[in-house]
């Protein structure tokens, strides 16, 4: 199938400034250099928001990611979930015809989304509330046949189900998504066999669509505002959403001291100091931290390569510099308020020493060891 950009593009395109918030603590998340990696995430953002993806949203992608433009046209055209033509406005229907729902009955489902949308697929409907297109197994074959509309999942449907849920769509309603056949989830439509007790007292709904009910937004755009913007990396947003990743080199060498166990005399875990770092860097008087000790230059005219480290590039490395610091036992040597203070100077990184676990690297580093980042570094694999 040729997937090509639709004809009739609008004049422009901008993020939502919650939308565009969220684009850039996603640009965050990759290290210096990379940025282009945000690529998808940001093109998805750019469909949710406008419910397809137009020529100036790639192009703003781009722009934003400093990519050339036929690099992101590349991604846009090459992924079917991207939409390069308008979708309904109020929604575009999913059916999916692999296997088992084709089995059971896709056809008919097909049939419906012809006579009541368009005949053809990627076609709006006469009122512009409706399109419609074939897709291939969305894993939900127990349950089959079955659509996506929106963000939800529509399962064991019948073509007077569907017909009904596009009506009701179309009517400004919100039908309530999972099985439409009186099923749980995926049980036997015979009924439970096993772990019946667990049916006892349980929810209305599954947790899946209990979920969908709550939100009520099926098939909502999205603007940004609908979940608060996590990002404990950059020192705001919370804590509790993104749990650590340890370094792999820095795991293997370097037992961890025991979860919830004193790690000194002031009765504080490794695991407290390190929440109340993320959770308060902010220590007195809008000062973050404390400076760490700074060399004016390095020691015998020779610096370590701090580029092993992972998470710091050219350009964090020259700014580290300029911070006073050339070597990987400078480095090893922070307490938790100066890992603060170097993180809130971060320009445009802030929290990555945080996030890649700088100290623990740099001390396996110091002495003499290794690190998985920097084995690559060393035989040329990160460029
Ligand atoms: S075959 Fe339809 S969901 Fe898998």
């Amino acid at each position: 199938m040729l997937r090509r950009l639709h004809p009739v593009q609008p004049e422009s395109f901008e993020f939502t400034p919650a939308n565009l918030e969220w684009a850039r603590a996603q640009i965050s998340k990759y290290p210096e250099g990379r940025q282009a990696s945000a690529i998808i995430p940001l093109l998805w953002r750019a469909q949710e928001q406008e419910g397809w993806l137009t020529r100036p949203a790639i192009e703003y992608v781009a722009d934003m990611l400093g990519m050339p433009y036929i690099r992101a046209l590349e991604v846009a055209t090459f992924y079917f979930m991207f939409q390069l033509q308008p979708v309904g406005s109020v929604a575009h229907i999913q059916i999916c015809g692999t296997t088992s729902c084709m089995i059971c009955g896709a056809e008919d489902l097909i049939r419906v989304c012809k006579e009541k949308i368009a005949p053809t697929p990627h076609t709006l409907s006469a009122d512009g509330k409706f399109s419609w297109e074939e897709v291939e197994c969305l894993g939900a074959c127990a349950n089959a046949p079955m659509a996506q509309i929106g963000k939800d999942y529509y399962e064991d449907l019948t073509a007077d189900r569907l017909a009904e849920i596009i009506d009701e769509l179309a009517a400004g309603k919100v039908p309530v998504p999972g099985p439409q056949n009186g099923r749980y989830a995926s049980e036997p439509k015979s009924g439970l066999t096993t772990l019946k007790d667990h049916a006892e007292g349980r929810a209305p709904y599954n947790a899946s669509v209990q979920r969908a009910v709550d939100l009520g937004d099926t098939v909502k755009r999205i603007d940004g505002t609908e979940v608060p913007i996590l990002t404990p990396w950059l020192g705001k947003g919370g804590t509790a959403s993104r749990p650590e990743r340890p370094e792999p080199g820095a795991q293997k060498n370097e037992p961890k001291p025991a979860k919830g166990k004193p790690v000194d005399e002031t009765g504080v875990t490794v695991q407290q100091a390190r929440a109340e770092s993320v959770a308060k860097p902010e220590l007195s008087d809008g000062v973050v931290g404390t400076r760490p000790p700074a060399l004016e230059g390095p020691r015998d005219g020779r610096p370590d390569d701090l580029k092993q480290i992972k998470g710091v590039g050219p350009k964090l490395e020259e700014l580290l510099h300029s911070l006073g610091i050339w070597h990987f036992d400078q480095i090893a040597s922070w307490s938790e308020a100066e890992l603060a203070w170097v993180d809130d100077h971060l320009d445009g990184f802030r929290g990555r020493a945080t996030r890649d676990r700088w100290i623990e690297q740099a001390r396996i580093l110091a002495e003499g060891g290794e690190t998985e980042f920097s084995k690559r570094v060393e035989e040329g694999d990160v460029y």
